[in-house]
């Protein structure tokens, strides 16, 4: 009998044929939204394969209740959402889908940037609400970007991009974490500790994966060394950030702004958030240009069929 395959939601087309024209049972889930845990554990009793997005929650119940269970592929790069340890004691590989979302996750980043810098979200619904009456001295001031001094926090393969990207900016870029020879010899970017980096940066991105020792890696204590003047930029993961903090030292204009494309309790937004001008705010969309999804839609795919079919090459995290 052939093994089966579950994928828990709709994926891009190409990820989708790829599945379909496998020699394995395919079961897909035809929705655009996540399963609840128990309506996902309940999918999972006989499958060999499972094919899951960021937040579907793969914990230790759900892996007890599926027994036949080899493969977990994520598309996504960040993992946060499995219990990998538990998964590896059970002998099951975990896949994720790396790589080739840097470039956009990278861009995405900077495009956030400029949004709140220049306030560009805000200045756009004002010109739609016919507030443009003219061209004003003081209208819609934001903060300068060349020049200007560039944290970033994590330089794994997205804050290694996100960084190169300053280059036509002039930008003082400052790095904390392991040294990073590229951006040493690129950008003669300063390797310094993380408090340093953030009392002295203008703009700071986070670029950590989510582990217990990233959790609220900005809190009180960092919103309180940041400049007045300072932007915070958040594509990585949302509990990175303590986001009631935030709320707060946004409201009290205590740092100039934020930025976040993910959030502490995706999709819930801490309230007060979108009351605020002072933040742009973006649905988890990094990696979300068409060549980009539908790469990893590919890739999620053919890392769970090389493993079924005891091929190479697959990206394994454990
Ligand atoms: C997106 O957040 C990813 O981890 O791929």
């Amino acid at each position: 009998m052939a093994k089966k395959i579950f994928l828990s939601r709709i994926i891009p087309d190409v990820g989708i044929e790829l599945l379909n024209n496998s020699e394995f049972e395919v079961d897909i889930l035809h929705s655009k939204e996540p399963l609840s845990p128990e309506a996902l554990r309940s999918r999972v009793k006989d499958i060999h394969a499972l094919i899951c997005l960021l937040d579907d929650k793969i914990d230790q119940a759900l892996i007890d209740n599926a027994p036949n269970l080899e493969i977990i592929s994520n598309m996504a790069v960040g993992y946060n959402n499995i219990d990998t340890a538990y998964a590896k004691s059970k002998n099951i590989k975990v896949c994720n889908t790396p790589g080739i979302l840097s470039q956009s996750t990278a861009e995405l980043a900077w495009a956030l940037l400029f949004a709140i810098a220049r306030r560009i979200p805000e200045s756009d619904t004002f010109t739609r609400e016919g507030k443009f009456t003219g061209w004003m001295p003081m209208l819609m001031l934001g903060g300068d970007i060349k020049g200007q001094t560039l944290g970033v926090i994590g330089t794994g393969r997205i804050g290694t991009a996100f960084a190169l990207m300053s280059k036509g900016f002039n930008m003082r870029v400052l790095y904390s974490g392991k040294p990073n020879p590229i951006l040493d010899k690129e950008l003669k970017a300063e390797n310094v500790d993380q408090d340093t980096l953030i009392r002295e940066s203008d703009f700071i991105s986070l670029h950590v994966p989510l582990r217990p020792e990233n959790h609220h890696l900005i809190s009180k204590r960092e919103f309180e060394m940041m400049k007045p003047t300072a932007y915070l930029i958040n594509t990585a993961r949302g509990p990175i950030v303590d986001e009631k903090e935030l709320v707060r030292v946004l409201k009290e204009k205590r740092i100039a702004g934020a930025a976040m494309d993910v959030y502490e309790n995706e999709p819930a937004l801490t309230p007060g958030l979108t009351d605020l001008d002072n933040v742009v705010l973006t649905p988890h969309t990094g990696s979300a240009t068409v060549p980009v999804r539908n790469t990893l839609a590919i890739m999620a795919v053919e890392n769970c069929l090389r493993i079924l079919r005891g091929e190479p090459g697959e990206n394994r995290v454990v």
